[in-house]
C-alpha cells in the first residue's frame, strides 16, 4: 500500500516553511527559510511579496527533497499564513505594485482614527467583530490605493488584485497571471475588516466608507475545499485548504468543541477560544473572528486575544540590543537570577493590541535601578509575554464566562521551559504542550486532508492529539497578583507617545 502524505505551507511573519505529514499526522519532513523585514520608517513594516513567493517555492522543493517525495505523492497541500498582511498586484503581470504592508505596520493609525469619526473605534465592530486599528488589512489597502501613483484608477478598471498572503500564494501556486485563481478563505477575510461576519460576504457599506473598489477583491470561500490545482513543481496537487495561521493552530490543536482554547507563541501571541457556530461580541477588547469553515458546513467562530509582540521582543533583544546571540540564550540568562529585579518591559512596538487597542502606545522599560542587570531584563522580556497572555485570558472570561481550566500552547517559544513555567504561574492554571507543537502547519494539513478524503472527520483528527508536557502553577497567589499589578503600572506608562 502506498503511504498518503499531505503538505502544508506556513507563510509566517519572519519565515516560510513547508511541512509534509503522513496519515497519522506525524511530521515527515520540514524546510524553512527566513525573508527580509523591511522597516522604511519607525512603525512601518514591509515584506517583498515576490521574495515571499520565491522562498515559498524553495521550502516546498526543500521539504519534498528531504522526504524523498514528488508532487505525485501528495494527496493535497494546505496553506496557512500570517494574517492581515496586504498585497496588491497587477492582474496582467502578476507583479506586486508595492511591498506588502505587514500586519505590524502602524502607518494607517491616523487613517483609522479618521474612519472612526464621531462613531469612534467601534464603527465597524458590529459587522466585522474588529475595532478600527492599524492591524487590519482594509485600511492598508486604502493607504496603497491613495499613495501609489495611478493605482486607484487601475483598481477601478479591474486591473489590480487585492490579497492577504493566502490569496497571493494560491494565485501563484495555481498559475499566477496564467489562469491563477483569486480566492481567500473566511478566516483570512475576517481579518480584512471588509467582511460581514454574518453573511460571510464583502460588506459594501464598509467598502464605500474606506473607498475600496469591489473589483480588487478575491472570492470568499470556505477554509477546506479544492480551490484549484498546483502548477510547476506541484503540478496537479489539489490546493485544498487556507486558514489564517492562528485559526490553523486552533484547528491543529483539535479545539473543535465550544470553550476549547489555545495560545500560539510566535512573533506575537494569539489566544483563540472556540465559541461555536455563532459570533460572540466582545466588550473586553477581544476580536470576534472566524475559526474555520469546512466546505459547506456551518462556520465556527472564535474570540481572539491578539498580542502583537512576544517572540519579536526576544528577537529585538538579540538583534537590536545584541544582549544575546541566539534566541535560545535568553532562557539560561533569565534563569541565572531569581526574579526581574523590579524591571518590567512593555513591548508596545506596534502600539498595544488586545485588550487595549492603543495605536498611541510605544514600548517602555520601567523600574530601573543600578541593581538591574541584563539577566533581569531577560526575565522581564519573558514575563511580558506571560502577563500579556494573562490579560487576554481575563478578557476571555469577562466576555464568554469561560474560565480556562488549562491552556493548550504551541509555537516556537514553547520550547522555553522557564517561559512556560512562568506562564502557568501567571495564569494559575496548567499549561499543556502537545507532541506536535507545529500545530499551525498541522491544522492546514488537516483541513486539506479533510477536503480530499485523507481523513474522514474531526473525531479521527482528535485521536492524533497527544500531550507532551505539562507545567503546573508554582507561584503563590500574593506574588502573582503583586506582579500583575506592577505590570499594569508599566502598561499605563506606555500610553500617549504618538501625537
Ligand atoms: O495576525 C498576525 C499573525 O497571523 C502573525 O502570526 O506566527 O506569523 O507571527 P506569526
Amino acid at each position: 500500500m502506498t503511504d498518503t502524505y499531505v503538505a502544508a505551507i506556513d507563510q509566517g511573519t519572519t519565515s516560510s516553511r513547508c511541512i509534509i505529514f503522513n496519515q497519522d499526522g506525524a511530521i515527515v519532513a520540514v524546510d524553512q527559510r527566513e525573508h527580509r523585514q523591511i522597516f522604511p520608517k519607525p512603525g512601518w513594516v514591509e515584506h517583498d511579496a515576490t521574495e515571499i513567493w520565491s522562498k515559498t517555492q524553495a521550502v516546498v522543493a526543500g521539504a519534498l527533497a528531504k522526504a524523498g517525495l514528488g508532487a505525485d505523492d501528495l494527496a493535497a497541500i494546505g496553506i496557512t499564513n500570517q494574517r492581515e498582511t496586504t498585497v496588491l498586484w497587477d492582474r496582467a503581470t502578476g507583479k506586486p505594485v508595492h511591498n506588502a504592508i505587514v500586519w505590524q505596520d502602524t502607518r494607517t493609525a491616523a487613517l483609522c482614527n479618521d474612519l472612526g469619526g464621531s462613531d469612534g473605534q467601534d464603527r465597524f465592530r458590529d459587522r466585522t467583530g474588529l475595532p478600527l486599528a492599524s492591524y487590519f488589512s482594509g485600511p492598508k489597502a486604502a493607504w496603497l490605493l491613495d499613495n501609489v501613483p495611478g493605482l486607484r484608477g487601475r483598481a477601478e478598471n479591474g486591473e489590480i488584485a487585492f490579497g492577504t498572503i493566502d490569496s497571493w500564494l494560491i494565485y501563484n501556486l495555481t498559475g499566477g497571471p496564467d489562469g491563477g485563481v483569486h480566492v481567500t478563505d473566511v478566516t483570512n477575510a475576517s481579518r480584512t475588516m471588509l467582511m460581514n461576519l454574518e453573511t460571510l460576504q464583502w460588506d459594501q457599506s464598509i467598502l464605500d466608507a474606506m473607498d475600496i473598489p469591489a473589483a480588487i477583491l478575491p472570492e470568499i470561500r470556505s477554509s477546506a475545499e479544492v480551490y484549484g490545482r498546483g502548477t510547476g513543481q506541484l503540478r496537479g496537487v489539489p490546493i485544498a485548504s487556507a486558514l489564517g495561521d492562528q485559526q490553523a493552530a486552533i484547528f491543529g490543536q483539535t479545539c473543535f468543541g465550544v470553550g476549547e482554547a489555545k495560545n500560539t507563541y510566535g512573533t506575537g501571541s494569539f489566544l483563540l477560544l472556540n465559541t461555536g457556530t455563532r459570533p460572540v461580541p466582545s466588550k473586553s477588547g477581544l476580536l470576534t473572528t472566524m475559526g474555520y469553515r469546512i466546505g459547506g458546513e456551518a462556520p465556527v467562530y472564535c474570540l481572539e486575544g491578539a498580542i502583537a509582540i512576544t517572540g519579536a521582543l526576544v528577537q529585538w533583544f538579540r538583534d537590536q540590543l545584541g544582549i544575546i546571540q541566539s534566541a535560545e540564550e535568553i532562557e539560561p540568562l533569565a534563569a541565572s537570577v531569581a526574579d526581574n529585579g523590579g524591571a518590567y518591559i512593555v513591548p508596545a512596538f506596534s502600539g498595544l493590541f488586545a485588550p487595549y487597542w492603543r495605536s498611541d502606545a510605544r514600548g517602555v522599560i520601567t523600574g530601573l535601578t543600578r541593581y538591574v542587570t541584563k539577566a533581569h531584563l531577560a526575565r522581564a522580556v519573558l514575563e511580558s509575554t506571560c502577563w500579556q497572555t494573562r490579560e487576554v485570558v481575563d478578557a476571555m472570561y469577562q466576555d464568554s464566562g469561560v474560565q480556562l481550566t488549562d491552556l493548550r500552547v504551541d509555537g516556537g517559544m514553547t520550547a522555553n521551559n522557564l517561559l512556560m513555567q512562568y506562564q502557568a504561574d501567571a495564569l494559575g492554571v496548567p499549561v499543556i504542550r502537545p507532541v506536535v507543537s507545529e500545530t499551525t502547519c498541522l491544522g492546514a494539513a488537516y483541513a486539506a486532508g479533510l477536503a480530499t478524503g485523507v481523513w474522514q472527520d474531526l473525531d479521527e483528527l482528535k485521536q492524533h492529539w497527544k500531550r507532551d508536557r505539562e507545567w503546573t502553577p508554582a507561584m503563590d497567589a500574593q506574588t502573582r497578583e503583586r506582579e500583575f499589578r506592577n505590570w499594569h503600572k508599566a502598561v499605563e506608562r506606555s500610553f500617549g507617545w504618538l501625537e
